[in-house]
């Protein structure tokens, strides 16, 4: 039996990891529902809700998280991230790079649009976000095109996230494990490294806080099924 014994050091918080994976989940099912159509248009909704309950969440865990979840700790000027395009480290701190970082926000914002102007969308016929009932018909078509025309930014930026991945991997190192257990391996850090802190506290707190968003998105969704009809 092989058994490794080398050291790790947690670096995402099991909240985090559970918020990519659901979100990724998520964005995926609002694209799959919308693309298949039919019934399943009945679903976009519920999963684009879902991705702005996620959303909301992360933004914030970006000031309530644990170290590396924060945006402090990898939000970063353009200096920066162009310092770290240039001279990339050969042992990089833990946590997003300056470059990651970047990106992550550039995926929260859209998501952000995409899921904030279906709420107003309406493809005029059976599908209608919860919150078009308030708007008029006009404000609606115009959020509705930007939710249409956002899917290319969103597209273009999920395939750049993949595929900035893959490089890192063909380049030996591996983003997608830690994001699976949490843990990078301490021989692959600066010796100096601060593990994230993980702790009970901090669960129970993302507990609350996702009960609490996500009965948000629950009502929300609900206000579309008691919506007039609007003939
Ligand atoms: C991450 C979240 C979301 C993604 C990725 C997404 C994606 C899309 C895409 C790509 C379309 C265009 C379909 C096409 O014409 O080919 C669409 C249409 C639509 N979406 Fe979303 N959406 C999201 C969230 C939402 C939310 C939260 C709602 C409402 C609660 C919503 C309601 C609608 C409606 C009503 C349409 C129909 C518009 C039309 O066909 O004229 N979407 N969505
Ligand atoms: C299934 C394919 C996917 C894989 C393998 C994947 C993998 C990863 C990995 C490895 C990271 C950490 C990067 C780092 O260490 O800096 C990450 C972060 C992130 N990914 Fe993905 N991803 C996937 C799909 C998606 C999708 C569809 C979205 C949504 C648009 C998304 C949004 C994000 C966000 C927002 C972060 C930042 C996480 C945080 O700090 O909370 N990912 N992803």
């Amino acid at each position: 039996m092989k058994s490794s014994n080398r050291a790790t050091t947690r670096v995402w918080d099991l909240p985090t990891r559970l918020f990519h994976w659901l979100f990724a989940a998520a964005v995926i099912g609002a694209i799959v529902t919308v693309k298949v159509g039919g019934t399943w248009m009945d679903w976009h909704p519920i999963f684009g809700v879902t991705a702005l309950v996620l959303l909301t969440f992360r933004v914030i865990w970006g000031f309530t998280g644990s170290r590396y979840a924060r945006f402090s700790s990898f939000v970063k000027g353009p200096k920066t991230v162009w310092h770290y395009v240039r001279h990339q480290e050969e042992r990089s701190s833990p946590g997003h790079s300056p470059l990651g970082g970047l990106s992550v926000v550039a995926l929260l914002l859209v998501v952000a649009v995409q899921a904030g102007t279906g709420l107003f969308a309406t493809d005029d016929i059976l599908t209608s976000g919860p919150l078009n009932q308030f708007v008029s018909s006009d404000t609606a078509a115009l959020l509705t095109s930007i939710h249409k025309w956002n899917e290319n930014v969103l597209f273009g930026l999920i395939g750049l996230h993949l595929v900035a991945i893959a490089i890192y991997a063909l380049r030996g190192k591996q983003l997608v494990p830690p994001m699976i257990t949490g843990n990078v391996l301490s021989e692959n850090l600066p010796s100096d490294a601060v593990a994230a802190r993980d702790t009970v506290d901090l669960k129970i707190w993302a507990l609350v806080l996702i009960l609490v968003l996500g009965g948000l998105g629950w009502w929300l969704v609900s206000l579309a099924n008691s919506a007039p009809m609007g003939f």
